[in-house]
C-alpha cells in the first residue's frame, strides 16, 4: 500500500479487522519491520490519541517516530500555486513536503477543514499536496472530509464486541456548541457500509451528511425510532454539511441519555464533552466502549503503517 488516506484504500475490512485483532495480541511480533525507519508525524491541528496511539504503533513496529505542532512551530505553509507569498506564510508545501520526506520514510499528517469553505475543503487541498510533493507514503491523520484510522479503529471495536452475527449500528448526531467537522461520521459511515452490519444514521433535519458518502444509508430524524433494537449507537456531533458549518441546533432532546440506549453499547471517537454530547451515566456504565475504541487506535494505526512497511 503506498498511502492511506481514505477508507476507501480498504480493499477487505474483514480481513484487515481479523489482522489488527492478531496485532493486538501479540503487539512486537513485527518489531524488526520499521528498524531504521522513521515516520513524521505533522499536526496541524490538536490530538490526544491520534498523536499516542500513532506514535506507539511505530514503536511497537521499531520505527522511529518524529512529531511537528506545524501551526505552533513550523514556518507558516503557502499551498497555493504561483502565489506571491508576501503574507503569513514563508515556507511553500513544495519545498516543505520535499524536505520532510528527506527526514522521513512515511510522513503522516492531521489538517482539519475550515468550516467556511465546502469547496476548499473538499479539495483536501493539504493531504492533497502532501501526497503530491512528497516522495514517500502519506497517512492521513484526520483531514477536511475523513479520518480513516478512527473509521478503521470503529470496525474492528464492533467486530469485537459483536453478539450477533448482523448487528444493527446507528449513528446518531447529538449536541455540541461549536462548529464540528464531518470527518468522523464520513469514515464511520464508509466503514459500516463495506461491514455486514444493519447501518441506519440519525440526526435533525438540516443534519444530513454528504449524500455521496451516505449513499442508500437509512436516515431517521426520529433518535427514539432509529434507536429501536440497536446493538451500537455512535455518537458524534457534526456541523451542518448543508448549510456548510452552520450549529443552529444544540436541543439537549438528542443528547444520548442511559434510558435512550437500553441494552446498547455505546460508542465515540473521544474527546467527548459530558453531559451536553452523552450523560454521565452512560460514559460511567458497561454500556459505554470508548476506552476500548481508543486502545484500538494503536492497533488500527500498527496495521497501516505494517501495510506500507511492507510496500517500501
Ligand atoms: N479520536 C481522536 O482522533 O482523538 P484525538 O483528536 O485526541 O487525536
Amino acid at each position: 500500500m503506498k498511502h492511506y488516506t481514505s477508507i476507501n484504500d480498504i480493499d477487505n475490512i474483514n480481513s484487515w479487522i481479523e489482522e489488527a485483532k492478531g496485532l493486538k495480541k501479540n503487539p512486537l511480533q513485527n518489531i524488526e519491520l520499521g528498524k531504521n525507519k522513521t515516520i513524521g508525524l505533522l499536526f496541524f491541528n490538536s490530538s490526544l490519541r491520534t498523536r499516542l496511539s500513532t506514535q506507539k504503533a511505530a514503536l511497537n513496529l521499531g520505527m522511529n517516530p518524529i512529531v511537528m505542532n506545524v501551526s505552533g512551530d513550523a514556518w507558516g505553509i503557502e499551498f497555493g500555486d504561483g502565489t506571491v507569498m508576501n503574507g503569513s506564510t514563508a515556507e511553500h508545501i513544495k519545498e516543505a513536503a520535499a524536505v520532510v520526506s528527506q527526514y522521513c520514510d512515511i510522513i503522516a499528517v492531521r489538517a482539519f477543514p475550515s468550516l467556511t469553505d465546502r469547496e476548499l475543503d473538499e479539495s483536501e487541498y493539504v493531504l492533497e499536496s502532501f501526497k503530491k510533493f512528497a516522495s514517500v507514503p502519506v497517512v492521513s491523520m484526520e483531514s477536511a472530509t475523513g479520518h480513516p484510522l478512527q473509521g478503521l479503529t470503529d470496525a474492528i471495536t464492533i467486530s469485537e464486541h459483536a453478539k450477533v452475527s448482523k448487528p444493527k449500528v446507528v449513528l446518531s448526531w447529538a449536541p455540541h456548541i461549536k462548529a464540528l467537522p464531518h470527518a468522523v461520521a464520513n469514515s464511520f459511515t464508509q466503514a459500516m457500509r463495506k461491514m455486514d452490519v444493519e447501518f441506519v444514521i440519525a440526526n435533525p433535519e438540516g443534519y444530513n451528511l454528504n449524500p455521496e458518502i451516505t449513499g442508500d444509508t437509512p436516515i431517521y430524524h426520529n433518535q427514539e425510532e432509529a434507536f429501536k433494537d440497536a446493538d451500537f449507537i455512535y455518537t458524534k456531533n457534526w456541523s451542518s454539511y448543508e448549510d456548510y458549518g452552520l450549529v443552529d441546533n444544540i436541543d439537549p432532546e438528542w443528547m444520548i441519555t442511559k434510558d435512550k440506549i437500553g441494552d446498547a453499547k455505546f460508542m465515540h471517537c473521544l474527546p467527548v464533552r459530558r453531559n451536553l454530547v452523552v450523560e454521565d451515566a452512560v460514559l460511567d456504565s458497561d454500556s459505554s466502549l470508548v476506552i476500548q475504541q481508543a486502545n484500538n487506535r494503536t492497533y488500527a494505526a500498527q496495521l497501516v503503517l505494517k501495510k506500507i512497511l511492507e510496500d517500501l
